[in-house]
């Protein structure tokens, strides 16, 4: 099969098509013939040497496809051959075939096309871990989401307008702040133009419930600060660096958590409850419109290259797809 490999981390350009043998797949695995992939930070930060895949994950890059099983393992239950399915993968996703466990693979919602399916995965899986099981989110708190137009921020938006939060939200242009707008994000700030710390001090006097920061850097004591007592700051990501001096006074008065994740290294149960929480309380908001998947733009696979440097340039609105 073909897949995109690379011997040794770097640019975008290291990555390159290879022939590869197909997955083998264990009794509690499917193989997937992928259609399409989703395109993550993750992946540019694994390609560059950063996050390198898990002992017995595949090292081929991509964590969420969709396309048609095309094998079952001897142990499963839940899907057939031709099934039009997507899935969180551990790794392997920029492929012809993938292998998935059966528990982190789903039978897609109604009204979502293979191609918007491969969108959900990774971001949706990561938000619903770190929003509702690490920040127990609850109706109507006030929430920080850094980079509201990425991925992760997108999905994050459309969770919280379920649970009927108040949002803020951080992005770089005007023409994202129009979009996350448009997506019902309360308190929108372009952090080029204006510095969201002064905003939200000015206009929340007793702070905030919860902050999702990936970007870390100057931002970890800013998001600190705006936190109310008792509130959350929940780190996924540290795009401009994870050290910073903290005064632990501060979180010991406000009694504030200070905690965060990562979701490729969890164990397949933690990733089956997320999906069975998901399938609940998400799955038929896609179902009925209210959840959408914003697709920036595709890539076929022969321009994974593309792909990537189109991503670290940051221009782009919600996801990016390979299609296979
Ligand atoms: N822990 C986990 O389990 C997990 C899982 C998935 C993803 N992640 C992390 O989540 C992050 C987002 O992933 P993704 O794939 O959704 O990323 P993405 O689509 O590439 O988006 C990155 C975003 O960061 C924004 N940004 C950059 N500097 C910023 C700043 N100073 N303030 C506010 N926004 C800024 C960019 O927009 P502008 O340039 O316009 O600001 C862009 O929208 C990454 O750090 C990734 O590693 C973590």
């Amino acid at each position: 099969m073909k897949a995109v490999c690379f011997d040794t981390p770097g640019t975008p350009e290291v990555m390159k098509i290879s022939n590869c043998e197909i997955p083998k797949i264990n009794d509690e695995q499917v193989l997937i013939e992928v259609k399409y992939a989703g395109v993550n930070r993750p992946d540019v930060i694994q390609r560059q040497g950063h996050y390198p895949a898990p002992p017995n994950h595949s090292k081929i890059l991509g964590l969420e496809v969709s396309g048609y099983v095309y094998k079952i393992g001897a142990n499963v239950e839940k899907f057939k051959k031709g099934d039009k399915v997507a899935a969180l993968v551990n790794g392997g996703g920029y492929a012809q075939f993938c292998s998935s466990d059966e528990e982190t693979t789903f039978k897609i919602p109604k009204n979502i096309s293979l191609k918007e399916a491969a969108t959900i995965p990774e971001c949706f899986f990561t938000v619903w871990s770190n929003l509702i099981m690490r920040g127990k989110l609850r109706e109507k708190q006030k929430v920080l989401v850094h980079g509201g137009t990425s991925g992760i921020g997108v999905s994050a938006i459309q969770l919280l307008k379920l649970y009927k939060s108040e949002i803020f939200t951080t992005v770089g242009t005007n023409k994202k702040k129009q979009f996350c707008e448009n997506l019902g994000v309360q308190n929108v700030f372009n952090y080029k133009e204006t510095d969201f710390y002064d905003e939200i001090k000015r206009k929340e006097k007793k702070g905030l419930d919860i902050v999702l920061d990936y970007i870390g850097g100057d931002y970890i004591n800013k998001n600190i600060n705006l936190l109310k007592s008792d509130g959350k700051l929940i780190s996924i990501g540290f795009l401009n660096g994870s050290q910073a001096n903290i005064n632990l006074m501060k979180i010991m008065l406000k009694r504030l958590t200070i905690t965060g994740s990562t979701l490729r290294i969890r164990e397949k149960n933690y990733k089956a409850k997320i999906l069975s929480d998901l399938r609940k309380i998400v799955f038929p908001n896609f179902e009925n419109g209210k959840i959408k998947c914003y697709i920036d733009s595709v890539f076929k696979l022969k321009d994974v290259v593309s792909s990537h440097k189109y991503l670290e340039k940051g221009g782009h609105i919600g996801k990016i797809v390979l299609e296979i």
